[in-house]
């Protein structure tokens, strides 16, 4: 399939692309390099350097590059910065967004893969979470996720695009060779924080909050290898052949691991210490959340790869071992 990956030089994105060539297909980047790095993507694969809202510009990619499926992975994703520039996310996560779609619909490409996120969920009242928990986001990064889906839901009523959203747990690790990896600026995400303290390129990691009511005190999160979810995101292309097609699907291990569990990952992988304190719980994070992901198990044949932390962090301890400086040279 010729797939515009909307995103493609961003941390998922990347990822995306190279597992989309490992299954025989062929990517195409649409990228405005805000946040993501054109050293992300391999050289021979066309890069365009354009807004995801310009109609015009994209309209004429999808034509020019025959696109079959869109993947959307540009959205902005601070939870705080969310909340004090609440416009700057309305405008890019569902603005620009619906005007892809628009657009999409307008060149008849009707095929569309969605990143969501477990921040929809808000504070859920039952773990594991099923796809059906119900959505209160608490942030306005998580409600412009939901928007969209809702949008989505609709509009595949209306016109018989297809999609999949996948709501994504906490994406971590890098590829197996260590060619590409996360590099967030500002990043503010814990395995990179944790192996920066330990590298000596960062303060020492706060631990937010260690009385939470969890074994050790410290929040528990399911993550997820970055490429799991790449693979995942392909495993769904049968499914978009139904029109009208509307799926939801939660991306995690299921393993709920904490944030001193991961300080110890970190500590195993590199064999050097993360110096860290302890802190008080950060604004808006939810004790526990993990997920149950039996739905893309069973309806995609998803299969995890990575189902516990220490191989997750080992593969971003490589990635960030060989690349101190991230992308920068
Ligand atoms: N943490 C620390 N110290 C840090 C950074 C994080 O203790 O310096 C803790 C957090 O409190 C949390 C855990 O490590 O308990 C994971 O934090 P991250 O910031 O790495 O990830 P989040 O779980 O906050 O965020 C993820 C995604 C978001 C998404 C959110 C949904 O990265 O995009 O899940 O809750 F919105």
């Amino acid at each position: 399939m010729n797939v515009l990956v909307v995103g493609g030089a961003g941390y998922i994105g990347s990822h995306c692309v190279r597992q989309l060539i490992a299954a025989g297909h062929r990517p195409v980047v649409l990228d405005n390099l805000v946040f993501g790095h054109r050293a992300a993507v391999a050289k021979e694969i066309p890069l365009y350097d354009v807004n995801l809202g310009d109609e015009a510009a994209v309209g004429a990619i999808l034509e020019k590059e025959k696109i079959e499926v869109v993947m959307h992975f540009a959205a902005y994703a601070f939870v705080g910065e969310s909340v004090a520039q609440p416009l700057k996310y309305y405008f890019n996560n569902v603005s620009a967004t619906l005007h892809l779609l628009n657009v999409m619909l307008a060149k008849g490409v009707k095929k569309f893969v969605f990143s969501s996120t477990c921040a929809t969920y808000g504070i859920p009242e039952k773990m594991p979470i099923v796809e059906g928990s119900p959505q209160a986001p608490i942030n306005p990064y998580g409600q412009t996720k939901l928007d969209i889906e809702n949008a989505l839901k609709s509009v595949a009523h209306a016109t018989g695009l297809s999609f999949a959203a996948f709501r994504y747990f906490n994406a971590a690790g890098a590829s197996e060779d260590g060619v590409i990896g996360e590099d967030h600026n500002p990043e503010t995400h814990l395995i990179p924080l944790a192996i920066a303290a330990a590298q000596g390129k960062a303060p020492a990691l706060k631990i937010f909050g260690t009385d939470y009511p969890t074994p050790d005190g410290t929040c528990l999160r399911d993550y997820v290898h970055v490429d799991d979810l790449a693979r995942a995101h392909i495993a769904v292309f049968e499914k978009l052949s139904t029109p009208g097609a509307s799926l939801f699907f939660n991306l995690g291990t299921g393993t709920p691991t904490s944030v001193r569990e991961v300080i110890a990952a970190v500590e195993k992988a590199s064999g050097l210490k993360v110096p860290f304190t302890e802190a008080p719980r950060r604004a808006g994070d939810p004790p526990a959340l993990y997920a149950d992901s039996t739905k893309a198990k069973t309806e995609l044949g998803w299969k995890i790869k990575f189902t516990t932390i220490q191989p997750i962090v080992d593969t971003a301890w490589k990635w960030h071992a060989s690349r101190p400086n991230g992308y920068k040279a």
